[in-house]
């Protein structure tokens, strides 16, 4: 029996990137798992297909997380399709770069609403179903922690958010054996910053490690929190980063 045998996890953006990632290693690791997304339809099918090929129940679900109602009906969704609700993963994200001067009213409320509302409201809906040993693990980002260049004040913003939600929520529900983790990654190649990109080289030489992370590094600790060896830790930012806050 797996680690995650019996359990339901929902990850956010799970069709592309490190919630690809994570949702392929949770249902390794025994989870029925669904997943949202925006835009690639194609690439959630073949994410719920790997999952299904590991034996496991997968669920692609559309779901704009800039909409509370969308990302409260897929918790919903998936309670009701999978019977339980055990592991959120919140995960979607996005990468608002430049000066803050060009900066728009609509890009900072689009940010803060895919990376601080939606994880809010996701929380609140999954906090309804969970049990003894629900998990819930944002995903935020080694830019919380470290700012070496500018141009992402805004992303930093919204990230540093999670830091102070994770603490605050996992004094509401640690009393419930409900443990809240917020996973922060360096860079680590994706869509979103490919290891060959134009600022590929730079942010190597901003980590102790000198090199890229995979999206599979940042699912090994999710896995990890998300497991029985996780019940301890709660309240934490957990850099997986490659020494990029060092
Ligand atoms: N890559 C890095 O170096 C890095 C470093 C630190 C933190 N992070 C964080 O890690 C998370 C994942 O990043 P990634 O690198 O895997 O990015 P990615 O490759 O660009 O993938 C982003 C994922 O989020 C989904 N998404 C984007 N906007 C959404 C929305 N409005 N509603 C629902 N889903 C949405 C996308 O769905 P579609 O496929 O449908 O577009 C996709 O599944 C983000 O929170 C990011 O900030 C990444």
């Amino acid at each position: 029996m797996s680690e995650l045998t019996g359990k339901v996890a929902l990850v956010t953006g799970g069709s592309r990137g490190i919630g690809a990632a994570i949702a392929k290693r949770l249902a390794q690791d025994g989870a029925d798992v669904a997943l949202t997304y925006v835009s690639a339809a194609d690439k959630a099918r073949t994410i719920v297909a790997e999952i299904e090929a590991a034996g496991r129940r997968g669920l692609a679900i559309a779901a704009d997380s800039v909409d509370p109602d969308a990302v409260t009906a897929a918790v919903e969704r998936t309670a009701a399709e999978f019977g339980r609700f055990d592991i959120l993963v919140n995960n979607a994200g996005i990468f608002p770069f430049g000066p803050p001067e060009a900066v728009t009213v609509e890009e900072i409320d689009r940010t803060l609403a895919i990376h601080v509302r939606a994880v809010f409201v996701a929380s609140q809906s999954a906090l309804r179903h969970m049990e003894a040993g629900g998990r819930i693990i944002s995903i935020g980002s080694c830019l919380a922690q470290r700012v070496p260049h500018p141009g992402v004040s805004l992303y930093a913003m919204s990230k540093s958010a999670l830091i102070g939600f994770t603490k605050g929520l996992a004094r509401d529900v640690g009393a419930r054996g409900i443990t809240v983790n917020v996973v922060d990654p360096g860079s680590t190649d994706t869509d979103m910053n490919p290891a060959d990109g134009p600022d590929a080289e730079a942010q190597r030489s901003f980590m102790a490690v000198g090199h890229y992370g995979s999206a599979d590094d940042v699912a090994a600790m999710v896995a990890h929190l998300a497991g029985p060896g996780g019940r301890f830790v709660t309240g934490a930012s957990i850099a997986v980063d490659g020494g990029y806050a060092a």
